[in-house]
């Protein structure tokens, strides 16, 4: 197979493209800012791709809230576009929506049945572009994910490495036990993906680890599993513009009832996530300065 990628260098994007054994051609930002007009899908078609996968997304909540414009451009129009390159030549797009888009209206996790009622205008633009691409009537798998983790420390969304920088540097964290989610690894993402695609799954899925944590817990967790010599108490939100839903949990329902729910529970995800920055340099050096696990 032959998949071209957008968001490539961004958290999702970046494990793409490696942890694939298949062709990845990446289609960089310049190329969709150049392809605005008409050349778009003469660029797309040149790569004659089998699928195109859009990681590609405007994520920044906060400015969102203030200025809507540049959320709707990726997280709308853009995959509108593409969707309906992908209808002409006939090839899967797969996008990637989520589990905020069903906003603060249930106690428990949210299913695919569950309707969207986002609570902010980031929320809203994925919610909408879910719907273009559903409305493009293009071959498509849009995949609903939350909280992701991994990558590399030079990815500014890192969220473990950014908690390990803090934890190395303070006596005591605090984090928010009210904000609750699944956090999940972008490697089981971009796997449950290629076994989605490999088996000509479409639609549209909650794609998120099982189990579901506090930020308060999920933090606590990281600094456990790093030992890292820190404290991690319960403590205020995180003061943001975007009204964030507090929960922002979900279950595969549609991935269970066909049998094709692959991901892992979040703790067993982290724990592969820690013995693969256990091996990097950067944190060993980090370790070396402060005493965490090596
Ligand atoms: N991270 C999460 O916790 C989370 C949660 C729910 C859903 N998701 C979804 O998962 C997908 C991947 O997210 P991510 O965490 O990998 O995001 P990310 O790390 O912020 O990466 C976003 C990528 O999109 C590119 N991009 C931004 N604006 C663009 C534009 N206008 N035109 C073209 N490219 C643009 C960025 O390029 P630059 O590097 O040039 O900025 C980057 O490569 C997104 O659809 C996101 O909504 C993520």
């Amino acid at each position: 197979m032959r998949y071209l990628l957008t968001g490539s260098s961004g958290l999702l994007g970046s494990t793409f493209l490696t942890m694939s054994n298949h062709e990845v051609t990446c289609l960089s930002r310049a190329e969709l800012d150049a392809g605005q007009g008409d050349r778009l899908p003469g660029i797309v078609a040149g790569h004659r791709p089998d699928a195109v996968i859009n990681c590609a997304a405007h994520v920044q909540a906060d400015q969102a809230e203030d200025d809507p414009a540049p959320a709707r451009e990726a997280n709308v129009q853009l995959p509108g576009r593409l969707a309906g390159i992908c209808r002409d030549l006939q090839i899967p797009l797969v996008h990637f929506s989520s589990t905020g888009c069903y906003g603060n209206w249930k106690d428990g996790p949210y299913t695919e049945d569950d309707p969207l009622r986002p609570t902010t205008v980031h929320h809203t633009t994925k919610m909408e572009g879910e719907r273009i691409v559903r409305e493009t009537n293009a071959d498509h798998l849009i995949l609903r994910t939350g909280w992701l983790f991994g990558g590399r420390p030079e990815h500014k969304r890192n969220f473990v490495w950014q908690r390990l920088l803090e934890a190395a540097d303070r006596a005591t964290l605090t984090s928010d036990a009210d904000q609750h989610g699944c956090p999940t690894l972008t490697d089981d993402v971009v796997a449950q993906t290629h076994h989605l695609l490999a088996n000509g799954v479409r639609g549209t899925f909650n794609c998120v680890s099982a189990g579901a944590a506090s930020r308060f817990d999920y933090v606590a967790k990281i600094v456990e599993l790093f030992e890292l010599p820190c404290r991690v108490v319960p403590g205020p939100a995180f003061a943001r513009r975007a009204p964030v839903s507090p929960n922002e949990t979900a279950v595969n329902h549609r991935l269970g009832s066909i049998g094709m729910d692959r991901m892992p529970d979040w703790v067993s995800a982290l724990t592969r996530y820690r013995n693969e920055v256990c091996n990097w340099a950067e944190w060993k050096h980090l370790a070396g300065a402060r005493g965490g696990s090596r």
